[in-house]
C-alpha cells in the first residue's frame, strides 16, 4: 500500500512511520507543515524508497488533494496536539485540527480512499478518581479544552463524511502515549530532560491527575490493525491498561534516574484540568485481536529516559524556549 501520513514528524506519527517501515512492505508519505513540533530528525535514517517528505499544510487543499490521488489510504496524525498551548493560544488548533481535517476528507470523499483518523480520549472529557467507569465507545462526547473540543469537532467531521458521502473512514482513541520522539513539553519527555539539564520537574498542582499511558509503538501496532482489519464507519478506542497518577510518574523518574523522589516543584495548575482518563479497549482486542505488546511501565520509562539520555542533539534545541514559555505561565 501506498500511506499518506499527516504530521509523520511529529511524536506519535514519527513512530508509526518507523513501525510500518519495520513491519510492512508499505511506502510512505509523510505531509507535515513542520510547525515548533514537528522534526525531520525524528525520520532520520529510514530508506528513501519507502518514506517520501513533503513539506506543507493539511490545508492547502491543492496540494492536499494530489497527494491523496496518489494515496492507497491516508493516516491522519497531524494536529494542534499540547492543551497548555490551546490555552494560551486557540487559533492554529481551529485551522489544523478542523480546517485541516475537513480539506483532507473532502480529498478523501472526490479520489474514494481510504482514511483513518487518529484522535484522543479527551473527546469525552474526564472521570472522577474513584469512578469505576472507563471510556468506551459509546461513552458522550464532552471536551474540556480548546484542544480536546477541536479534536472532537474533527471527530464528527469524519462521521457525517462517513455517512452523508460514503467515505471509507474509520476512528480511533487513544490515550496518554510515551516513548521516544515525542517533544519536551509534554509531561514526561519534560521531567526526564529537566533532570538531565539539573532542573528540578514540575508538578501540576497536587499531581492527583491520572492519565492512561501506553507506548507509542503499541498505539501504531493497533492503528495498522484498524488500518487492515478494522470495519468501516466504526470508532475504536485504544488503550494499555497503564493509569497513573502524574505524582507517582514524576517520583518513578526521578527513581529511575537516582534522584531523591520528593525532588521536584509543585506549580500552577492547568486551568479546566482534566482530572483523568481511562480507557476501556475491549472492542479493538475482542473484534481485532490486538494486544499491547508494552506491558511494564516502569521498564517502557526506563527504555524512554535512555532514550533521551542518548539523543540530547534531538531535544537540546527545543529545550531553553519551552522552559521560557511554562516560566512566564507560573509554570
Ligand atoms: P505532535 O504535536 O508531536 O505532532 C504533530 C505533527 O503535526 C507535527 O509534526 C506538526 O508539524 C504537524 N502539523 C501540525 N499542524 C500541521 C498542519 N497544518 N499541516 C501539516 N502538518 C501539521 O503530536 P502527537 O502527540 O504526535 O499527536 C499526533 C496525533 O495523535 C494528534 O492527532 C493527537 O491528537 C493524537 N493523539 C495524541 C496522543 C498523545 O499522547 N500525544 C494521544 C492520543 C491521540
Ligand atoms: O489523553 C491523550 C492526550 O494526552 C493527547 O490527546 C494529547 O495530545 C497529549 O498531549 C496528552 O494530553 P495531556 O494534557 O494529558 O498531556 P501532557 O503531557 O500535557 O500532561 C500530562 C499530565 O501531566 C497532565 O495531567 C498535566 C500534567 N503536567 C504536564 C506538564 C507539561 C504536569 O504535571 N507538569 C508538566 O510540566
Amino acid at each position: 500500500m501506498r500511506l499518506l501520513v499527516t504530521g509523520g514528524a511529529g511524536f506519535i506519527g514519527s513512530n508509526f512511520v518507523h513501525h510500518v517501515v519495520e513491519h510492512t512492505d508499505h511506502r510512505v508519505t509523510v505531509l507535515d507543515r513542520l510547525t515548533y513540533a514537528g522534526n525531520r530528525a525524528s525520520l532520520a535514517g529510514l530508506p528513501e524508497d519507502r518514506v517520501a517528505f513533503v513539506h506543507g499544510d493539511i490545508a492547502d487543499a491543492d496540494l492536499v488533494d494530489d497527494l491523496v490521488a496518489a494515496a492507497d489510504a491516508v493516516v491522519h496524525y497531524a494536529a494542534e496536539s499540547h492543551n497548555d498551548n490551546s490555552l494560551h493560544d486557540p487559533n492554529p488548533f481551529l485551522h489544523t485540527n478542523l480546517i485541516g481535517t475537513f480539506t483532507l476528507l473532502e480529498a478523501a470523499r472526490k479520489h474514494g480512499t481510504r482514511f483513518h483518523h487518529i484522535s484522543t480520549d479527551e473527546v469525552y472529557g474526564d472521570l472522577e478518581l474513584d469512578d469505576p467507569a472507563r471510556f468506551t465507545e459509546e461513552t458522550p462526547y464532552n471536551p474540556s479544552s480548546p484542544y480536546s473540543s477541536t479534536k472532537a469537532g474533527s471527530d464528527l467531521l469524519v462521521r457525517a463524511w462517513v455517512r452523508s458521502f460514503g467515505v471509507s473512514a474509520t476512528i480511533s482513541n487513544c490515550s496518554n502515549n510515551y516513548g521516544p520522539y515525542q517533544h519536551v513539553e509534554k509531561f514526561i519527555p519534560r521531567q526526564i530532560t529537566n533532570v538531565l539539564r539539573g532542573i528540578r520537574p514540575k508538578l501540576y498542582g497536587e499531581g492527583r491527575n491520572v492519565r492512561d499511558w501506553i507506548h507509542a509503538d503499541d498505539h501504531s501496532s493497533a492503528v495498522l490493525t484498524i488500518l487492515d482489519e478494522g470495519r468501516i464507519g466504526e470508532t475504536y478506542l485504544i488503550g494499555a491498561d497503564g493509569e497513573k497518577d502524574n505524582k507517582t510518574v514524576v517520583e518513578l523518574i526521578l527513581h529511575l534516574m537516582g534522584r531523591p523522589t520528593d525532588d521536584y516543584d509543585h506549580v500552577t495548575d492547568r486551568a479546566g484540568h482534566d482530572l483523568r482518563y481511562a480507557i476501556d479497549s475491549t472492542k479493538l482486542r475482542d473484534e481485532l485481536g490486538w494486544q499491547p505488546r508494552f506491558r511494564d511501565f516502569e521498564a517502557g520509562l526506563a527504555a524512554t529516559i535512555e532514550w533521551y539520555r542518548d539523543h540530547e542533539e534531538w531535544w537540546a534545541p527545543a529545550k531553553d524556549s519551552t522552559e521560557a514559555f511554562y516560566a512566564r505561565l507560573g509554570q
